[in-house]
């Protein structure tokens, strides 16, 4: 069993879709291990995507990461990472495959729904980025 790190993005809370969202990642085999609500704050986000700091788009990424409510989740099942990020879709809704997540509840590249790490090594900074050991179970 490994880890990895998702996020229901304000888009997909401020629509009401994060208890749909919950209920596929549970259908789709994740066992959450931690769970909260938060609303992330401009340095929080500047620091969790620092490595898009160069980019175009990390302007806008930060401001619409903080601008209201998060769902932020360790999840655990065999291959994590690679499940949830099958499990997500692709970045662009437009290119995610029909029945994935982002498919079903994302609008666009920025406003996409949900995060998911993309290896085990930032699985686990994701996750102590968000969650004290004494907030995970199992
Ligand atoms: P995420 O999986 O959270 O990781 C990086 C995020 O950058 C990505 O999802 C998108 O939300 C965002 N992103 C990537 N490309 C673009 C883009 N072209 N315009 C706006 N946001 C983007």
């Amino acid at each position: 069993m490994s880890r990895t790190f998702a996020m229901i993005k304000p888009d997909a809370v401020q629509a009401g879709n994060a208890g749909k969202i919950i209920a596929h990642l549970q259908d789709a085999g994740f066992r959450v291990l931690g769970m909260k609500l938060t609303q992330i704050s401009r340095q929080q986000a500047e620091k969790f995507y620092e490595v898009h700091a160069a980019r175009p788009f990390y302007g806008e990424l930060v401001e619409f990461m903080s601008s209201g409510p998060s769902v932020v989740l360790a999840l655990e099942s065999d291959n994590a990472v690679t499940k949830w990020r099958e499990t997500i879709g692709a970045t662009d809704p437009a290119e995610a495959a029909e029945g994935t997540i982002r498919k079903l509840y994302a609008e666009s590249k920025g406003k996409n729904a949900v995060h998911g790490s993309d290896s085990d090594e930032n699985a686990a900074i994701e996750i102590a980025f968000f969650f004290s050991g004494t907030e995970l179970v199992g």
